[in-house]
Parts: C-alpha cells; structure tokens; sequence
C-alpha cells in the first residue's frame, strides 16, 4: 500500500503532507504574513516565500509521519490552477524529489483537490454528488461523477465568494484576508440589519460585482451621516454581508439541486469555513432532506493533504506524469 507525499504551493501557503494507505499521517503548512501589508497576495514575494519554506516544510511533514524518506511511494504535487512563480516551487522541488528517490511523479489539479478532501476522513460521499468550491480565486458548482470525473455545472463571471469576502474586508478596514474577520464579527451580530440586493444572474451562474459597487456606496452614504458608523455597527454590518453572500451562494446550489436530482452536497475551497455558509448547508440538510458534506476546518483552507489523497487515488489507477510536466496557471477542472 503507498505512502505518498504531496506538495502544495499554488498561492501563499508552502504545505507538505504524507498519506500512508489513504490515511493522512501528516498535515504541515507554513503560512506567509509578509502579504498582510500589502492588502492582498503578491506573486514575486509569494514565490520567494515558498522557496525558503519549502525543504523544512517537507522535511517536517516527513517526520511528523515518522516514515523514513525511502518508504515514499510517489511524489504528488499541484500543477495548477494558481500563481506561476508560487506553482513552480512546489513542481521544481516535486520533480527533484522524485527523480532522486527515483519514484513516480503525480498531477494534481488543485481545484479537484480541494474536493477530493472529502475523501481524507469518514464519512464519504457517494458519486455522483455536488460540490460548492468556494475560495479566494473560484467559486464553482462542480457535478461529481468520480474521482477524476467532473463537470462544471456553474461558476461566477467576476470575483470569486472569497474575494468579495475580501474586497467588503477591505471597504470595512479589515486587514487582508478579510474573510474570517468578516465571519468573526458576522457571528456577533444581526444578518438582518442591512439589506444588500440579490444578483440576477441566469442559470447556475454567480456574479458579485454589484453586490461590491452596492457595498461601497451604502459603507459611503453611512459615513456621512455618521463618522463613526462603522465602528459603532462592525458586528452587523459584517452580519448582513455576509449573509447576502452566502444567499447567493445557497440560492444557486438550491437550484442545482433541483436540476440535477442530486441531494448529496459537499462544499469545498477556504470559504466553507464559514460559519454562516456552514449553517445554512445543515438548514438545508434538515428541512430539504439533503445529505450534507462540509470537511473539517484544516483541509477546507490550501493544504497538502487534499493534495497527497487525491494523489494516492491516482497513484491507484497508475496516473503518473514524466519530468517534462510544468505548471498550469489556468487549468480546467
Ligand atoms: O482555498 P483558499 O485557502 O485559497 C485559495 O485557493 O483561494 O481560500 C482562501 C479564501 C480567502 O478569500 C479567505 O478570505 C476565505 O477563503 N476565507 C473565508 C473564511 N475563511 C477563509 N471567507 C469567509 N469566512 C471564513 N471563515
Ligand atoms: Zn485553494
């Protein structure tokens, strides 16, 4: 049975982890603070980050497993999507490693990743299923057909779910990245404080740019009228947009539900940690009769490990790429 280690480094988090016979043995991520002052991820820092981070981050998952460096079966790493310059470090030291060892080398889309992080602890959901991937970068509702099977039923057409967590952040003088603040101060206050509009957007589709433009005038006017609005109201007004936000995203996935017939959702990707979005999925699981999957709180954010399971699934079915691989900055899942 293999042991595998994955590499993940398609943004700002240098994660390595090790899966022995499809149990996560170890879990490591370093993340990088050197962004918060700049409001937002930047590439060439990003990259040069992973650089440093990358041997201790392996070397430590590599012994937190206890597993020599010999047992390792394959070497798993994120081609793609995400940043070039970040992507490249984590592909570069993957192939060094396994051309070493002399062990196969493994691809892994990290968007399918971060939905085969269903797969790491039980319970399992069942093929076919749905999956809600909402992160910094995407917000997509995925047809789960098999491990590797899966169809893009919807995604946004601007910001991603985890972007305009970021941007409203930003516009509320929250430090980068604004999601968990939003969220923190969200669970102290009155998601019906504040009404923001609903995108009409068809199909299975999302938009959140108007929602952006909606925010910034309303965060405006509110500042004329008192200076000091937002810190008098930071709970409620995080309450209410967030709970538009994850309106949005429920209506559709609603909606999804309804098209295909399919009631076992998953969600995926940095958002679905949450905590609005997460009780809005066990509403839905109580009253609509859905079989709801949300994965623990470590592996909905980037990590390795949903990098080293999706890479023990394909090590099963003896997919493995040669030295010549490079990183994808776009790639379909
Ligand atoms: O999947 P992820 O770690 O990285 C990407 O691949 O993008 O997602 C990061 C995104 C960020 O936009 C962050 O603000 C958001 O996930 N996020 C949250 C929460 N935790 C992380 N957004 C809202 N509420 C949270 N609790
Ligand atoms: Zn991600």
């Amino acid at each position: 049975m293999p042991t595998i280690l994955g590499i993940e480094s398609s943004c700002d988090d240098t994660s390595a982890s090790i899966v022995k016979d499809g149990k996560v043995l170890s879990n490591v991520i370093a993340n990088q603070s050197v962004h918060e002052a700049f409001g937002g991820v930047v590439p060439e820092l990003a990259s040069r980050v992973h650089q440093q981070n990358i041997i201790p981050t392996v070397h430590k998952a590599i012994s937190d497993a206890k597993v020599s460096k010999n047992e390792i079966n394959a070497v798993a790493f994120t081609r793609g999507p995400g940043l070039l310059g970040s992507l490249l470090v984590g592909s570069s030291f993957a192939k060094s490693f396994a051309l070493a060892l002399d062990i196969p080398l493994i691809e892994i889309n990290h968007m399918q990743a971060h939905i085969l992080a269903h797969f790491i602890d039980d319970p399992k959901p069942q093929f076919p299923f749905l999956c809600l991937t909402v992160s910094g970068g995407h917000t997509q509702i995925v047809k789960v057909n098999n491990y590797f099977e899966m169809e893009l039923i919807g995604e946004t057409t601007d910001d991603a779910a985890g972007e305009a967590f970021d941007k409203a952040a930003k516009m509320l003088g929250l430090p980068y990245p604004g999601g968990p603040l939003v969220d923190k101060y969200a669970q102290l206050g009155n998601a019906n404080a504040y009404a923001f509009p609903e995108p009409q957007i068809p199909g299975l589709n999302f938009s959140f740019s108007g929602l952006k433009t909606s925010f910034l005038y309303f965060i405006r006017d509110k500042k004329k009228e008192n200076p000091n609005f937002l810190e008098e109201n930071m709970a409620d007004v995080c309450a209410s947009i967030q709970n538009r936000i994850v309106s949005v995203l429920m209506n559709k996935v609603k909606k999804a539900v309804k098209e295909t017939g399919i009631k076992q959702v998953a969600i995926a990707g940095g958002v679905s940690a949450n905590s609005g979005l997460r009780n809005s999925l066990l509403e839905a699981e109580k009253k609509l009769g859905w079989k709801v999957f949300i994965p623990k709180f470590e592996y909905c954010t980037d990590n390795a490990a949903m990098i080293s399971i999706a890479g023990y699934y394909k090590y099963l079915q003896g997919e493995f790429v040669g030295q010549d691989v490079s990183p994808l900055a776009r790639w379909e899942i």
